[in-house]
Order: C-alpha cells, then structure tokens, then sequence
C-alpha cells in the first residue's frame, strides 16, 4: 500500500490568506523583487518559493531556477507561475533544513520572506551555505526584529504567543542578517527597509534586503 506522505509545512488557512496578500502586494513589492534578483545568473535555488511570486522576476540570463516550496497548496500555484515565468522553474516539494538537492549545485540562492518561517534557522542556512559552489551568492529579501525597545519586546512576546500561529509558522523578533553572517556568509550588501513608511509600524514592518556570499575555496573563514 502506497501510503501519502505528510507534508513538512500544512498551513492551509494561511496558505490561502498569502496567495491573495502577495497578488495584491505586487504593485509595491514587485520592485523589491526585481532588485532582489537583478544580475542573477546560471543555476539558481529559490527556498520556500511560496506561490511562486518571484518566478516573473528572474532575468533572463538565469539558465533554471529550482523552486523549493512545502506547503502543497502554495506548491500548485507556484507550478501554475512556472508555467508562466521566461526562465525554466523546477517547483520540487522539500523543506529548507533538508534541501533534497546536491551539495555546491548552485550559483547562486534566493531567500525571499521566509527565514521568518523556518523551523530552524541555523540548519536552514547550514543547507542554503552546502548547496551553494564556493563563491556562489546568497540573495535575501527578509523581514526581522526592528523599532525601539517597546517594539521589540513585543515582537519578542508574538513569536511566543500568537504570531506564528496566525501567519503561518513567522516569526517577527528573528535576526535574518546576523544569522546569515553566523552560517558563514561574507555579508556584501544589506539594505533596511520600513513598511509603511507612514503612520503606526506593525511588528512585521522591519525588511532587510541584500546580497551575500559563500567564502570561496581555500578561505579560513569558509
Ligand atoms: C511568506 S511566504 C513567502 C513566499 C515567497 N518566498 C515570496 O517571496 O513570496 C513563506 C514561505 O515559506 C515557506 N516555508 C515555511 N516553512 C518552510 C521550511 N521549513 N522550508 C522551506 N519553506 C518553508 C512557506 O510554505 C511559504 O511558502
């Protein structure tokens, strides 16, 4: 008897709430987007590629894109975005602490708002640093903890309490740049952002964007 396997990520309520968010987000986001991944080229990893929002965005001389994503509703729209997108996309189920690819696959890797989600951190870097060649480029596109005092205390009381519980597993007090220098990466470009730049900011409103590089060979750092 073939029995069907448990997904590594089931948020299926989120799942819905996410597809219909980011469609609707694109407008603003779409440019983060397309800076996140200009000059990309040859083999590239994106980690829980979600609906698959990116996939429009990949310049063209990207030779194929392997799309990792969990959670299988999300999978089946990123298929759909595949099928759309001008560069080849691979959509493969799997979880960022277990990237069923080979080691140093990769030019280059792609995370885009989901280290947040992750169950763990460090194995989910550890597994982004194998799967990338020695001088290969990791691509981040993240939100963590920001504000003064109060709000991170607060950000700090949600990931114990309700927030990853109502959005699907995020987390808002993580440190994405600090734990990507951690893994081993030389951090190259870090850019902050804060959404909406107007009025009352959300525990989620702290964005970091930028680009960092697994050490090549023969570096004692690597
Ligand atoms: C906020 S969505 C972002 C989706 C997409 N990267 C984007 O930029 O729109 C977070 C994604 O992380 C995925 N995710 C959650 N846990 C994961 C894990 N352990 N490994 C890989 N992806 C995971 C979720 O299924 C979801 O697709």
């Amino acid at each position: 008897m073939v029995r069907a396997t448990k997904d590594a990520v089931h948020h299926p309520l989120f799942a819905r709430f996410y597809a219909r968010l980011s469609v609707s987000a694109e407008p603003k986001v779409g440019p983060l987007r397309d800076e996140l991944l200009a000059g990309l080229s040859g083999r590239v990893i994106e980690i829980g590629a979600g609906n698959g929002m990116n996939f429009s965005h990949f310049p063209r001389t990207v030779s194929e894109v392997v799309a990792i994503e969990p959670e299988r509703s999300l999978r089946q729209l990123a298929l759909e975005s595949a099928l759309r997108a001008e560069v080849p996309v691979d959509v493969v189920p799997g979880a960022a602490e277990a990237l069923p690819v080979k080691s140093e696959a990769f030019d280059a890797a792609v995370l885009s708002l989901v280290l947040c989600s992750v169950r763990d951190v460090r194995r989910s870097l550890s597994e982004v640093r194998r799967v990338l060649r020695p001088g290969g480029e990791l691509r981040f596109f993240e939100h963590g903890r920001g504000g003064g005092r109060a709000m991170r205390t607060a950000q700090r009381a949600l990931d114990r309490t309700v927030w990853p519980l109502l959005f699907g597993g995020c987390h808002v007090a993580r440190d994405p740049v600090g734990e990507i220098r951690a893994a081993g990466f030389d951090i190259e470009t870090v850019k902050e952002l804060v959404t909406p730049t107007k009025g009352p900011r959300l525990p989620s409103s702290y964005y970091v964007t930028g680009r960092a590089r697994r050490p090549e060979l023969g570096d004692l750092r690597g």
